[in-house]
């Protein structure tokens, strides 16, 4: 099912959101629900807070070449156990702040731990956009969004952008 995902400004998406104490169906039907979102919008990653439920659930796919198999992940509990020193720009771009694009910094690789949708544990060392993917995503889980890492006029500026935009939608 495609959630409708909230756009910048709402303070869902500025919250902290809770651990999954226990895998269940719930948490994979969300999880099915949220990469069933994130490919229709289109985007290559998507957090639990941006349709409004503040777990920490993650999912991506940054597979580049669309000629490439896709590559859909599900990260619960998501934590970085690891960042490299050497940092990496990305123009980013984010599902609940549409159209809008900015440089952002990063460490260019992580290496992640989490818990799958079956239960078990995983690890694995990002790089490249994968790397700046899974931080964005991660971020959103502690209320933070990539425009927090702009200098303020330009996040004001986006931010009065999103405002006219959200009135624009609950006129129409
Ligand atoms: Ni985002």
């Amino acid at each position: 099912m495609i959630r409708p995902i909230l756009i910048h400004p709402d303070p869902r998406l500025k919250k902290l959101a809770d651990p999954v104490a226990d895998v269940t169906d719930e948490i994979r039907a969300l999880a099915s629900d949220m990469l069933e979102t994130m490919y229709d919008a289109p985007g290559i990653g998507l957090a639990a807070p941006q349709i409004g439920i503040s777990r920490r659930v993650i999912v991506m796919d940054a597979v580049k070449d669309k000629a490439d198999p896709p590559r859909p992940m599900v990260l619960i509990n998501p934590e970085i156990v690891w960042s490299s020193e050497e940092l990496s720009v990305y123009e980013e771009g984010c599902l609940s702040i549409p159209e809008q694009y900015a440089d952002v910094e990063r460490p260019a690789e992580v290496r992640v731990r989490w818990i799958t949708p079956e239960g078990g544990a995983a690890e694995e060392h990002f790089t490249g956009l994968w790397a700046t993917c899974v931080q964005h995503e991660i971020d959103h889980l502690n209320g933070k969004l990539f425009i927090d890492y702009l200098k303020p006029l330009k996040r004001q500026m986006i931010t009065r952008r999103m405002e006219k935009l959200k009135r624009e939608r609950a006129r129409a």
